[in-house]
């Protein structure tokens, strides 16, 4: 399944707020557009936010007629500012952005430019293809024969240039002939897991079963669950993870039952800049998200409603980070640092 591609100087998004009603593309023509997708959740999840961006400032950079590299330097600043805008969570968005700049500082060639940003998001969405599955080989190993998996959000294929963080996990250790099987909470407010996470598993064949949000805690105590494998969003330095809303409750619930609760996540996730997941900016939603489901009212109009998109596990919640640098057990501040550096 294709997240994005780039087609006629155009980048195609596959609509991720239809599926599984309906499989359509998203065609983005500007900057302005690809920004409009990525508030709207046509794209989402971080590492696809981090790419589609990437291919946005190629789309800004088609756009200049002047022929002043200062200037177009600018316009492009412009571009990023906007794209920055959309959503602030993921850190994917500006460090794929921040990638880009570094092309842009580096180039003295403007009429070069324009190729040169277009390499680097190609370079953002396959290097990320290839780090998921290194992620998928190292997070493997902590999947025993017949495990019983539960995720929350999605974070597959949809959510990353292909195949996926965590669900890259599970698609590896299905590969490797695990008699696995997933059980994935459905995701309120906006049901990624139900929508998403659901439909890419059953086209892969890989056994699913969907549950609402509130079934994760009768799940574990039932002892259906052996262990947890989701996302992220950011990761601070000492490890601490914020990812979809709802992760915080399911690493709490891991921990009363002693079920291992794992977080995959590319390097391009971590934000060393911050100490504490308390620093974590957290996108809050239109209420409306909270009030009804496709357009359908399930709360009286007007009711007022919290809507916060993720939430922050602390570090000392998490059993393991994956990354495609290896396994980062029992994060803190020591073990990130000395995992990465
Ligand atoms: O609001 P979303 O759908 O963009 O949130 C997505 C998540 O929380 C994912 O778990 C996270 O981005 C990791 S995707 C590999």
């Amino acid at each position: 399944m294709e997240t994005m591609r780039w087609e006629d100087n155009k980048l195609v998004l596959i609509d991720q707020t239809k599926i599984p009603q309906e499989i359509s593309y998203v065609t983005c023509r500007t900057y302005q557009d690809v920004a409009e997708a990525i508030k709207k959740m046509v794209v989402r999840g971080a590492p696809a936010i981090g790419a589609a961006a990437g291919f946005g400032m190629a789309l800004a950079a088609r756009r200049f007629d002047g022929n002043d590299l200062e200037q177009f330097r600018e316009f492009l600043a412009c571009a990023a500012e906007e794209l920055k805008l959309t959503r602030p969570t993921a850190v994917n968005l500006f460090w794929a952005l921040d990638r880009v700049k570094r092309v842009i500082d580096s180039c003295s060639d403007f009429r070069k430019l324009p190729e040169e940003i277009l390499n680097e998001a190609w370079a953002i969405l396959q290097e990320d293809i290839e780090i998921n599955k290194m992620i998928g080989k190292f997070g493997s190993k902590l999947v025993p024969q017949n495990a019983r998996i539960l995720t929350h959000c999605n974070a597959g294929a949809l959510a990353t240039g292909g195949y996926g963080t965590a669900l890259g996990i599970v698609r590896t250790a299905h590969k490797e002939g695990k008699e696995i099987q997933v059980y994935a909470d459905e995701t309120r407010p906006l049901l990624q897991g139900a929508r998403l996470t659901a439909f890419e598993l059953m086209e892969d064949g890989i056994p699913v079963t969907l549950i609402t949000d509130n079934m994760a805690g009768y799940a574990m105590k039932k002892g259906l669950i052996d262990l947890i494998i989701v996302g992220a969003d950011r990761v601070t330095a000492c490890g601490d993870v914020a990812n979809k809303i709802g992760t915080y409750g399911v690493a709490v619930l891991a921990k009363a039952h002693g079920i291992p609760f794992y977080v995959a996540a590319p390097v391009s996730t971590f934000d060393l800049s911050l100490s504490s997941g308390d620093e974590i900016p957290i996108e809050e939603r239109d209420a409306q998200e909270v009030r009804e489901i496709y357009g359908y009212p399930t709360a009286p109009a007007g009711v007022p409603v919290i809507n916060p998109a993720f939430d922050v596990t602390p570090h000392q919640l998490i059993t393991a980070i994956i990354t495609e640098k290896g396994i980062i057990h029992s994060p803190n501040e020591a073990n990130v640092h000395l995992s990465l550096s």
